[in-house]
């Protein structure tokens, strides 16, 4: 979507900030669709809040879907979208705020009940503000009263409609009121995780899918979530639908032991199996360097060719053959090496000079791609240190899953000529001592009953949807027992074999 050029301007900021500044502004006709949803749901406001309007399209369309409503008040950053706003819902009340600014507890409490909080705050992460960082972001001390900041965002990275929307579900807990707010569909899961982890007084919600694409251009997941509070409720579940005009949710997603479940009806059988499992679910090694540290074999024995397009001779000595997600996902064979210079984190890699003096030559004419890595984990490291290895890496047999893709199939990974295959980063797996034990533990994990478990749990739309700790939570000692009548704890028991390199 285009973002208006005074506003940028206004702003001062750069071109292609200009874009990452989130300002999508809603269709009219989108916008009549969510009230026409809200009429639909016998909604009926006597206050309407639009706390971020932009030109207007929510107030608008609210006006004409509300006429009993005796109160519309529109905010925005922009004031030439205020402007726009004010002449196009002309019984509304519009002015220029920043939200991180307006004092919203006093603002909202002098709204007559129920209070409809509508619209679609900006579809930005503060990572991607870049330098605009600072001026469209809560002020440092609301950062920090702000309870639970981490417990939303889990990392410093994370939406700024989440900040408003959850704040906004706060501000409006124990009120009668309803926040329907267009946003990523990872967005509404966050916030409504919060929601329910804080007790929030929430007696509904749902969420209607709709195509960010079609109406804004932009390829993410993304819904209308509808939250309707009320004093006393304690609701800890939502219907998802999969448009506007559906009748009937697809799912229902909710709180469970302080879990989000992605399909709470199917759970019940399965929550048996809900534990730990006593093998520990690793994942493949990060190295950050893929155009050094991953290599093709070239013509002749010996000879490699790396992602810079040069052909090196390297000794076999740290050179692993390996499987990257895709590969995994499509059962291939691995078709490239990984120079795994370590075995153990923190290892000293000094002692490859003399273990192998062509691969130590070919790292140090590379220092400066490796110096360069960015990420925290090298810092105080080894020079040239891989993370995320240990004796498990080279289990000779794995049962292995990549975390990106969107299909439920654990394959085996066998080793390639004696080697043990090692995988990148975005792949998980149990390490194994010999096929046999491989075999059993994939047939496991790929019963309809563990599948079942995981499907109830996995949002296929999420950027990752298969995790370490999803992983993690089969008791799989516990399903082998119900499948085969005992556990095998020498099966169950993966020994790591020693590497010396
Ligand atoms: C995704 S657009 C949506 C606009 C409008 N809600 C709609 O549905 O058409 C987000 C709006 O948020 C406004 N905005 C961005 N940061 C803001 C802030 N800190 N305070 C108030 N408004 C802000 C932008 O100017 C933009 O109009």
């Amino acid at each position: 979507m285009e973002v208006s050029k005074g506003l940028l301007d206004w702003m001062g900021i750069k071109t292609r900030e200009k874009t990452e500044l989130g300002d999508f502004q809603t269709p009219a006709i989108l916008a009549s669709q969510v009230c026409d949803l809200l009429v639909r749901l016998k909604i009926s406001p006597a206050a309407v809040v639009e706390p971020t309007c932009g030109t207007g399209a929510f107030l608008q369309a609210s006006e004409a879907a509300f006429p009993n409503c005796d109160l519309f008040l529109g905010f925005d950053i922009n004031p030439k979208h205020v402007e726009a706003a004010r002449s196009q819902a002309k019984r509304a009340k519009v002015r220029q705020a920043n939200f991180f600014a307006e004092n919203w507890p006093k603002t909202l409490k002098e709204l007559s009940e129920p209070i409809l909080a509508i619209g679609n705050p900006p579809w930005v992460t503060n990572s991607a503000l870049g330098s605009f960082n600072g001026s469209n972001l809560p002020s440092k001390s609301n950062f920090q009263r702000f309870n639970g900041l981490d417990a939303i965002t889990g990392k410093s990275n994370f939406d700024i409609s989440e900040w408003m929307l959850t704040r906004l579900l706060e501000w409006l807990s124990g009120r009668a009121a309803v926040l329907a707010m267009l946003c990523k569909t990872t967005v509404a899961r966050k916030v409504l995780r919060h929601a329910w982890k804080n007790n929030l007084q929430v007696e509904k919600s749902s969420a209607y899918g709709i195509s960010a694409l079609d109406h804004f251009g932009a390829s993410a997941d993304a819904c209308l979530l509808v939250t309707v509070l009320k004093p006393g409720a304690h609701s800890r579940e939502c219907d998802a639908f999969a448009t506007l005009k559906s009748s009937q949710p697809d799912t229902t997603f909710g709180l469970r032991n302080d879990r989000l479940v992605a399909d709470v009806d199917s759970l019940g059988a399965y929550e048996r199996l809900c534990g730990t499992s006593p093998l520990k679910w690793r994942s493949g090694i990060k190295h950050d360097c893929s155009r050094v540290m991953e290599l093709r074999p070239a013509a002749k024995p010996g000879l490699y060719r790396n992602g810079l397009g040069e052909t090196v001779k390297l000794e076999e000595t740290f050179l692993f053959p390996m499987l990257k997600s895709s590969d995994l996902s499509k059962g291939s064979a691995p078709s490239r090496y990984m120079l795994v210079t370590q075995t153990a984190i923190g290892e000293d890699t000094a002692r490859i000079a003399r273990k192998a003096p062509l691969t130590w030559r070919y790292l140090e004419s590379h220092s400066d791609a490796l110096d360069a890595r960015s990420s925290a984990i090298y810092r105080n490291r080894p020079r040239y240190s891989v993370f995320g290895v240990g004796n498990y890496s080279f289990a000779p047999w794995k049962v292995a899953i990549s975390g990106f893709y969107k299909h439920l199939e654990f394959r085996t990974v066998a080793p390639v000529n004696g080697r043990p295959v090692v995988l990148d980063d975005t792949c998980y797996f149990l390490p194994c001592e010999n096929e046999g034990e491989a075999e059993y533990l994939k047939d496991l994990l790929n019963s309809e009953t563990a599948r079942g478990f995981f499907r109830s749990f996995i949002f296929w739309d999420a950027k990752r949807p298969i995790t370490a700790s999803l992983l993690a939570s089969l008791d799989i000692g516990l399903l082998a027992e119900e499948r085969y009548g005992t556990i095998e704890p020498k099966r169950l028991k993966t020994r790591q074999p020693e590497l010396a390199l």
